[in-house]
């Protein structure tokens, strides 16, 4: 064993006999406060108000968003669509035959039975089936990023007015019970004014990276190549284009459209933001040099401009898919009080403020007095302990609290609640195609900043790209 390893486990060692003391420094022996669950929404009092939906494209997302749905009571799935055989195949599998499978999802907008549909395919999909959808009179559920190219948002918001549909965005964290309780503690000024945000979403593994599992029946028979690829550019069959269609650009949009989009979310919720006005991305392909066209590193800075809801802050964001000290997701709203950490299912609020410094700190310590000549450092000396007397220095305390989501929270399940309660009752949607757009634009600009190398400007209240 070399010696700088023998060194650095001995000052492990020593580091792990004193654990009462980092377990209290690290907050473990702060309680935790539980987070109040939302209310469950009523059952409908009869029958015919069931709410009859199908979902359109069912792979990974397909599944889970159409399970949470059916937590929701009075919810029935009826049809599902899928270019891929298989996934026809396992929906009835799941959900049974009475459940009908399509091909074309336009059988399903077809249909007058079907007051929503869940649109769970790829990015590059979004905008044309929810915008469809919404002229065939159903409400609609589109996941997240909304659109795939910035243009596509007026189109989404123009035929939600002009049709009056119900339309929510599938980014959960908008109605997450962690994300409220960031909001309430900021807009109470338990940090003071928010100056910035960090925020970090890190992986590192295959699937991760998006490496997901290619079925060994795919094939041109099973997997309908053409309505895959919609208006992307026509090329042959690929079934890693297929399966592992994040990867390039035509159809995804990168890691800041997959993963950007619920940070982006979760900030606009917690400070009640519209958005940035300036981006900047930076990043490459560092470690999965696997044929993908995006990169696996992205960091982003968003400069937040000063509104009537907050001060401006400024945001930096980052996303690795090769992060090998393990995955970490991290954000922290940063003010001049406090700091609020935040992961997916509990916040810690930690108050410290500004520190006052010490007679010995100013006079002895790390600052320019003791450069002084000698008769300058009794005067100032003399001075300054004039006019800071000892009382008057009062050195704050940290004050660390913590909140979580109680055993079995599901942010996803309150996320359609509110969908299916704004669908029964016309209620306004919270995560509208506007907030939509707000997340998603952002996110989009960051891919486009590192292509170009420059720092775009964007105007969130009209939603519109400016000059920097
Ligand atoms: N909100 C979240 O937490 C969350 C999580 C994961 C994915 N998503 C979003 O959900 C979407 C789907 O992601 P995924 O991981 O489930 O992808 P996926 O590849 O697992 O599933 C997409 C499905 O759409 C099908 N499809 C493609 N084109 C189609 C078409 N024209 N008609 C019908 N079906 C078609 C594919 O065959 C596939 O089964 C993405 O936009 C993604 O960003 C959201």
């Amino acid at each position: 064993m070399s010696t700088p390893r023998r060194h650095f486990l001995r000052q492990f060692a020593a580091g792990s006999a004193i654990t009462p003391l980092a377990a209290s420094a690290l907050g473990q022996t702060v309680p935790v406060t539980e987070l109040a669950r939302r209310p469950l929404p009523a059952a409908p009092k009869s029958p015919n108000e069931k709410i009859r939906i199908a979902t359109i494209g069912m792979g990974i997302i397909g599944f889970i968003d159409t399970d949470t749905a059916l937590k929701v009571p009075g919810v029935e799935l009826v049809a599902v669509a899928d270019a891929y055989s298989g996934r026809r195949t396992h929906a009835q599998e799941v959900y049974g035959k009475q459940v009908k499978a399509y091909g074309d999802y336009r059988e399903i907008l077809d249909r007058k039975d079907i007051d929503a549909v869940l649109v769970c395919t790829p990015d590059h999909w979004h905008s044309k089936m929810a915008v469809d959808a919404m002229k065939a009179g159903k409400a609609v559920y589109c996941e997240k990023p909304m659109v795939q190219k910035i243009g596509q948002g007026a189109d989404i918001i123009a035929t939600q007015k002009a049709t009056g549909a119900v339309f929510q965005v599938g980014s959960q964290y908008a109605s997450s019970i962690v994300y409220d309780k960031v909001r309430d503690l900021i807009s109470a000024g338990a940090i003071g004014k928010i100056n910035s945000v960090e925020a970090r979403y890190n992986r590192n593994s295959s699937i991760g990276a998006w490496q997901y599992s290619i079925p060994t029946d795919a094939s041109a028979e099973t997997c309908d190549w053409d309505k895959f690829l919609g208006d992307a550019p026509k090329i042959p069959f690929d079934p890693t284009r297929f399966f592992r269609w994040r990867n390039y650009k035509d159809y995804g949009t990168a890691v800041a459209g997959d993963l950007f989009v619920h940070l982006l979310t979760g900030i606009h919720h917690a400070t009640s933001s519209q958005g940035p006005n300036r981006v900047a991305g930076f990043g490459g392909t560092r470690y999965w040099t696997d044929g993908r066209d995006v990169p696996d590193f992205v960091m982003a800075l968003y400069d937040y401009p000063q509104t009537e809801k907050h001060g401006s802050f400024t945001v930096a964001m980052q996303c690795n898919f090769a992060d090998g000290g393990g995955p970490e997701t991290m954000f922290r709203f940063v003010g001049s009080e406090g700091v609020i950490s935040v992961t997916f299912t509990d916040l810690t609020l930690t108050r410290l403020g500004m520190m006052p410094s010490s007679e010995t700190a100013v006079l002895k310590g790390y600052n320019s007095v003791t450069t002084f000549s000698a008769d300058q450092q009794s005067v100032f000396g003399k001075k300054w302990r004039a006019e800071h007397p000892p009382e008057s220095i009062k050195t704050p305390k940290k004050e660390v609290s913590r909140f979580a989501v109680p055993a079995g929270y599901n942010e996803r399940l309150d996320h359609f609640n509110f969908f299916f309660q704004s669908v029964r009752e016309r209620t306004p949607v919270y995560e509208d195609a506007t907030f939509g757009l707000r997340a998603a634009a952002p996110a989009l600009l960051a891919n486009e900043s590192i292509e170009t190398g420059k720092v775009l400007g964007w105007d969130p209240a009209t939603l519109a790209q400016i000059k920097a």
